[in-house]
């Protein structure tokens, strides 16, 4: 066991949603992603910026840290790249060009960069191979003594899929599945193929998928299709990732599924058009939904666990992570929240922590890992910009801001640190009355500005989960993270007409009074009012930007959209007022 305080600084860059997490003897006390601080959504630039706030919250330098740990070995990334060119020389000519020259730009020489950047010897910095510090983010902190762990995204060094089981001796590879056959990149494909932007337009594709009809399912299965054994594979004449750096499909892919979207061309699932596109966006969700089966029977079949938990881009799927808590052999399912490469960040340090320094068991996370307001500052800024403002104790503000969401204002919500992962969860939140259409449309065109097939997700307390959503048991410790859709019940889809997608789901979030008893006292005070104890809860950003960080940004916010009140704390402040 390592000398007490142990801290360790956990990094993960140069790829996208790059984060810097700070642990104390296996406890995570900070953790925030660089796009946070820059306002450069996915910012995946090395987390200076992000790692100094870490070490400035728990009052210490880089002097204190026992390990600096990067989330992915560089030279082993490299290596894949050159073996992918000699394996698909001549067409892999120019993505290694371009490919290597980013590399070797940035991630060869990483190491020393980071050991400069932050002043710190070169024996104190360690590399985690990058599927292991996803792994180790799922596992250690899972409350599991022994799991099976499964990862999936695009890539990492050379692995995309990739099994391991868990216990107290740490993470033992199962089995893996390589570059270049990749669930992630597939899925990449087809977002980049229905006009959006790959690594951020994927839960875009997912949310399409219920306006239409699975009917490319055939097609999508000659692209990637499950192997023997319950792995899968690419049709590499398919795809061009392997030798493109800057496209993932060519013509024999768009022979099976027609013209590619424009990313300006709009969506209107009345055209036939339109329609094409969800049934493509259909096809794919459906058969990502079962290859994921596939893996976690095998997954199950090959660790024995009774608990599985989920890492990588792809377990941010929360239709697929739905159907593998109900259907799949798990008793448990537990999902990293920030389950992109953000949580490589934590999962790097964790390793470090357990497996390299034999460390003790880590804690569960907490969810508000990121900056906190300061409410003194906060009252400067706003007399400085001469903004009224109104300060309400606990009690009083509870009761003020129900009675404003159920008058049918909209409100932006800030209180303590900032979420850890992609999803507001009532710390960062705009929130509205969930009831009918009307205020997700209100809130869709006036604050939002984002496309209006995207479903708006739900908040509840978690003792009233089961009122009105049908969340199977072992989707239990997703839903405090909303990195589960599940269905809403029949009879309420009326009811939560504004957070009820097309197909009677909902990303819903069970707030629980131990982890955010603000967020969960103003949704009894909402249901107290309206006999619905639901809002609607967003991220606090407008489109195309970070979640908001701080007062400043928040009240930027506000100005520029058609939110009703802002709560900084146990500040109040009204638009129309100002
Ligand atoms: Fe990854």
């Amino acid at each position: 066991m390592p000398d007490s305080p142990c801290w360790i600084l956990g990094i993960s860059a140069l790829y996208h949603d790059a984060a810097a997490a700070l642990i104390r003897d296996g406890v995570v006390v900070a953790a925030a992603q660089e796009e946070r601080f820059t306002r450069l959504k996915h910012d995946p630039s090395l987390p200076l910026r992000a790692a100094a706030w870490c070490l400035e919250e728990a009052g210490i330098t880089t002097a204190d840290l026992t390990r600096v740990v990067f989330y992915e070995k560089p030279l082993r990334k490299l290596e894949r790249m050159v073996v992918s060119q000699v394996l698909t020389f001549p067409w892999s000519l120019k993505a290694f060009r371009v490919g290597a020259l980013n590399h070797l730009g940035d991630r060869l020489w990483v190491g020393s960069r980071i050991c400069k950047e932050l002043g710190i010897p070169q024996d104190r910095l360690l590399f985690c191979e990058h599927h292991l510090s996803h792994a180790a983010s799922a596992f250690h902190g899972s409350g599991e003594a022994e799991a099976a762990v499964l990862v999936a995204d695009g890539v990492g060094e050379w692995a995309t899929t990739s099994i391991w089981k868990g216990g107290p001796d740490g993470l033992q590879p199962v089995a893996e599945v390589r570059f270049p056959h990749s669930l992630g990149l597939a899925y990449s494909a087809f977002t980049a193929f229905l006009g959006f932007r790959v690594n951020n337009g994927e839960y875009k594709v997912m949310g399409m998928a219920p306006y239409g009809t699975p009917r490319f399912v055939d097609e999508v299965r000659q692209v990637v299709d499950r192997v023997e054994g319950g792995g899968f594979a690419v049709d590499l004449d398919k795809v061009t990732w392997h030798h493109s750096a800057t496209d993932s499909y060519g013509a024999p892919f768009e022979a099976l599924f027609g013209k590619p979207r424009h990313p300006d061309e709009p969506l209107d699932f009345s055209t036939p058009e339109g329609r094409r596109w969800a049934d493509i966006a259909a096809s794919i969700q459906h058969v990502t939904e079962s290859l994921l089966l596939d893996l976690v029977r095998t997954a199950h079949a090959r660790t024995g666990a009774e608990a599985l938990c989920m890492a990588g881009g792809v377990a941010l799927n929360s239709v697929a992570n739905h159907r593998i808590a109900r259907e799949g052999p798990f008793a448990r399912v537990h999902v990293h929240p920030a389950a992109g490469d953000a949580g490589g960040a934590i999962g790097a340090a964790w390793w470090a922590w357990r497996e390299v320094l034999g460390g003790g068991p880590c804690s569960p996370l907490r969810p508000d890992l990121g900056p906190r307001l300061d409410e003194d500052h906060t009252k400067a800024l706003l007399d400085d910009l001469h903004v009224r403002w109104q300060r309400l104790d606990e009690d009083a503000l509870i009761e003020t801001v129900a009675d404003d969401l159920a008058a049918g204002r909209v409100v932006g919500w800030v209180q303590g640190g900032a979420e850890w992962g992609p999803r507001a969860l009532g710390f960062r939140s705009i929130l509205a009355d969930p009831r009918g259409p009307d205020q997700r449309d209100r809130v869709n065109a006036t604050i939002k500005f984002r496309e209006s097939f995207r479903p708006f997700a739900p908040a509840t307390p978690a003792e009233c989960l089961d009122e009105r959503f049908d969340a199977p048991a072992a989707a239990g410790s997703l839903l405090p993270w909303m990195l589960a859709v599940v269905p809403v019940k029949d009879g309420v889809q009326e009811e939560l007409g504004a957070v009820t997608h097309v197909d009677g789901s909902a990303r819903v979030q069970a707030v629980e009074a131990a982890t955010n008893p603000r967020f969960h006292a103003l949704l009894h005070a909402f249901g107290e009012r309206t006999g619905t104890p639901v809002l609607l809860n967003t991220s606090f950003n407008l489109k195309g930007e970070p979640i908001v960080n701080t007062a400043v940004e928040a009240l930027a916010t506000f100005d520029r959209s058609g939110l009703d009140v802002l709560v900084l704390g146990n500040l109040r402040i009204e638009k129309s007022t100002r």
